[in-house]
């Protein structure tokens, strides 16, 4: 919106069309259309960079009505694209503002100085980077950096007009300085911090990321590294050569981590049949190998499914979860045991969570509202 005022303030309101490469996050599509803009997709190369041709050739193609580009950095694929200063130049020379989607900022923070490399306006999330868990009210709320040209047209707020931005484009939330139960959480985490702190912050982050695919990488393809065979601040990998031999999808590894004890990272995003780690700086080293070896040891018994050694659908991947009604059931019908489903690692048996819920339909779940509650059972018929 703050970019939509500027170009109408610079008379040019037809500027309305917004390239988004294909491996961004749907909110940034979604925002573009929200104020107004059609959205432009544009290409990514076998590397998961944003492919600087597709990118010159749709920037040129709609050079009068250039807005803008939103681009993520470090990228969704989890690479820094080395590119990051021609794609910004590409845009201005089309007159064009590059928005930066800051949700990977947990790479950035105290190592680099995103206003250098060319964006006009970057968002600040607070999830992942500054202390705010993902659904923990975070969405939505952080700042928004922008350069000097575009300081006026940020939002502003009937209550706050004289302190806000001269042709500031309007409220933006209910609140002129957002949710104050929220931020005072981020503003304690950097001030505990300290410059120090936050850049060490950031260079764990990466670490981690790093070291969870050098680790994983002897079972798993890692998709996108850059040129030096490093990831940012996460890693995705690919379970579709896993799928094509074993037949065991991203979806039986994700449940089967239940049995060990976790909640799968980010599934099928940003590119379907994959698993997105994104470690942050807050697990230890033991917590992190406890994880990959969880991944290893599934890993092992995915070699047994494509070895027969486990049945192709009746096997633990497929079946996971197991729940705690299942596993001390007196009948126990499948072709491994017990012990294979509940306790696959030595520290699962000490430590284990016992699962309440095997698999759901996922698909039925998202567009069916179903009670759980029992005397709701009368309804069921009607909901299925
Ligand atoms: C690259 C990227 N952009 C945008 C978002 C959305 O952020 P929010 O949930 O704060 O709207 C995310 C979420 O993690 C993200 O990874």
């Amino acid at each position: 919106m703050t970019i939509r005022k500027f170009h109408k303030n610079n008379k040019q309101e037809n500027r309305n069309v917004c390239l988004i490469p294909d491996s961004a996050h749907g909110t940034n599509p979604a925002s573009a259309q929200m104020c107004g803009m059609k959205v432009v997709v544009v290409n990514c190369d076998e590397d998961g960079n944003v492919d600087i041709d597709d990118l010159k050739n749709k920037a040129e193609k709609h050079s009068k009505d250039l807005a803008a580009l939103m681009v993520t950095y470090p990228s969704t694929h989890g690479v820094f694209e080395e590119k990051i200063m021609d794609i910004c130049e590409v845009i201005h020379k089309h007159g064009g503002q590059v928005y930066m989607d800051g949700a990977n900022l947990n790479a950035l923070v105290g190592v680099a100085k995103p206003g250098k490399f060319g964006p006009d306006v970057c968002h600040i999330n607070l999830h992942k980077t500054f202390c705010i868990p993902h659904g923990g009210g975070g969405p939505g709320m952080g700042p928004i950096a922008c350069a000097q040209h575009l300081a006026e047209f940020l939002p502003t707020h009937e209550i706050i007009r004289e302190a806000g931005p001269k042709n500031g484009m309007g409220a933006v939330s209910a609140a002129p300085w957002g949710s104050s139960s929220i931020l005072p959480i981020s503003w304690m985490y950097i001030k505990m911090m300290g410059a120090e702190g936050l850049k060490k912050a950031s260079q764990v982050s990466i670490l981690n990321a790093n070291y969870i695919s050098k680790k994983l990488s002897k079972d798993y393809k890692v998709l996108y590294t850059g040129k030096n065979g490093n990831v940012a601040h996460e890693c995705i990998i690919d379970i579709r050569p896993i799928k094509a031999s074993s037949g065991i999808s991203e979806e039986d590894l994700a449940k089967r981590l239940i049995d060990f004890g976790y909640h799968a990272p980010t599934m099928s995003w940003p590119v379907a049949g994959t698993i997105m780690i994104e470690p942050t700086e807050s697990e230890n080293l033991e917590e992190i190998d406890k994880f990959c070896n969880a991944l290893i040891k599934i890993k092992k018994e995915i070699n047994l499914v494509e070895t027969s050694k486990f049945d192709k659908i009746d096997n633990p991947l497929k079946n996971a979860p197991h729940t705690y009604v299942e596993l001390a059931s007196s009948e126990w019908k499948h072709a491994y045991s017990r012990e294979e489903a509940a306790f696959p690692t030595e520290y699962v048996k000490n430590n284990k969570y016992w699962a309440p819920v095997a698999r759901v339909d996922n698909v039925f779940g998202d567009r069916n509202l179903v009670c759980s509650c029992p005397s709701m059972d009368e309804y069921k018929d009607e909901a299925a």
